[in-house]
């Protein structure tokens, strides 16, 4: 199966963003915490989720999906906190397992995570935390065996905002005695939203949207199940707005939250997009092309570097030269010899990438090496002359709900086949 797609011009319409993949994967992770019945909706139909679905089908937490984007999760209370190696290689998030599961059943066994190839991506703050917290962890090439007798509140301070490290502490502090603070804690929407479900389902925690989060532990009978609806996808949002910027048009991105991505909009404004806020959703016109700037990326709330090979797909075809660097992940420039094939005009000095726009880009077939990066060269595709055909579909099916329908339906010229 390849997405192939040809060069578009003036796309038009209304595209409703999906639920977030890096929310709803955490939300699932949390219903090990307490027994009842789940029910998530606005969940996006995406490869990663049948994925998690499976991992805590292994462990005990059933799951039904109703329709395409309500998901029910039946946790019955007989839980093996054992997750296995074939599913956790692939998908990162399967560490979020983690916190729940020391939480909850004291101990935790799992398979090293997979996830995206874009260099060493260690758990050393996970364990940090949780050591802290009272947990002792046994690691090797295997994977993590994790226990925690009398999990216990502690200062946790993050030399890093990991987003993955944040969210199992968080999650452990729910059931932990007494008092958790983290500081330096990730602030990524996907976290608040997490912190709502938590909060729903009985847990104690201030400091919710900030770098300080104080959880003060509960017994797990004031724990109980709920319903919730995921937030929506901040990076699929800036999906389809990358697209209008480089195949021009007026799109209505129904469901993005602005206040979920200011940056990211006032550097989409400085490229001469149009973006105004309208009635549940952003209103993305773009009728010229593109200037370019420079921009890093950085934990929230700066540029996330999900948005980046869209940001660099957009250079590629912007006036002027510029900068992207990479600050989070030093091995995700990988694409831009996929973008490179297409006629961009790249060059990688450390971690940033020098980017010359050119006139126009040249269809040509391209691999999808991950999940933002696959997104970012069928978006480069519409300003291609000619036909760009991209094989490795799959990545982008772990982490976008039906791109290629939602892009068609605004009159791109893209399919699968
Ligand atoms: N890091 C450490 N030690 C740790 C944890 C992280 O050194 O214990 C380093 C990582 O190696 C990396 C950086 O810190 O260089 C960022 O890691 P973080 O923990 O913040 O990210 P994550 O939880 O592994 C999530 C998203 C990623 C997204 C990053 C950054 C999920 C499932 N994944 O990963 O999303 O890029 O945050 O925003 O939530 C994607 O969706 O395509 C994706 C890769």
């Amino acid at each position: 199966m390849h997405i192939v797609v040809a060069r578009s011009e003036n796309l038009r319409g209304i595209v409703t963003v999906p639920g977030a993949k890096n929310s709803v994967l955490k939300l699932m992770a949390a219903t090990l915490l307490a027994p009842g019945r789940y029910r998530l909706t606005n969940v996006p139909d995406i490869a990663d989720v049948d994925t998690m679905c499976e991992l805590l089908s292994a462990m005990g937490v059933s799951s039904t999906r109703v329709g395409t984007h309500e998901l029910v999760l039946e946790h019955s209370g007989d839980i093996v906190p054992v997750a296995p190696f074939e599913l956790v290689d692939r998908i990162r998030a399967s560490i979020n397992v983690l916190g729940p599961l020391l939480a909850r059943f004291g101990r935790a066994n799992i398979a090293m995570p997979g996830g995206d190839d874009f260099g060493s991506r260690p758990i050393d703050l996970h364990v940090m935390g949780l050591e802290k917290m009272g947990a002792t962890f046994d690691l090797d090439r295997d994977g993590v065996r994790a226990t925690a007798s009398d999990l216990h509140g502690a200062h946790v301070e993050l030399p890093f905002p990991s987003v993955g490290a944040t969210e199992n502490i968080l999650m452990a502090a729910v059931l932990a005695r007494g008092v958790t603070t983290i500081d330096n804690a990730a602030r990524e929407p996907e976290i608040g939203d997490l912190c709502s479900m938590l909060v729903d389902m009985g847990a104690k925690i201030s400091g919710i949207g900030s770098d300080q989060l104080e959880i003060t532990g509960i017994s797990p009978d004031e724990l109980r199940a709920v319903d919730h609806a995921v937030v929506s996808d901040r990076v699929q949002a800036a999906t389809y707005i990358a697209a209008v910027a480089v195949a021009r048009g007026d799109v209505v991105v129904a469901g993005a939250r602005a206040e979920h991505m200011e940056m990211l909009v006032t550097r989409f404004s400085e490229m001469g997009v149009d973006i105004t806020p309208v009635e549940g959703g952003l209103r993305v016109v773009s009728t010229r092309r593109l200037t370019s700037i420079d921009f890093s990326t950085l934990p929230y709330p700066g540029i996330a570097t999900d948005y980046k090979p869209l940001l660099v797909g957009m250079l590629a075809v912007a006036e002027g030269v510029g900068v992207a660097t990479e600050n989070l992940y030093p091995g995700r420039f990988r694409y831009v010899d996929e973008l490179v094939k297409l006629g961009a005009n790249v060059r990688i000095e450390g971690h940033h990438a020098i980017v010359r726009g050119v006139d126009t880009l040249v269809g040509a077939p391209v691999s999808a090496p991950d999940i933002r990066a696959g997104a970012a060269l069928v978006v480069a595709g519409l300003a291609a002359e000619g036909e760009t055909v991209i094989s490795n579909v799959h990545h982008i099916d772990r982490g976008y709900d039906d791109l290629v329908g939602r892009l068609a339906a605004l009159g791109a010229d893209v399919s699968r086949r």
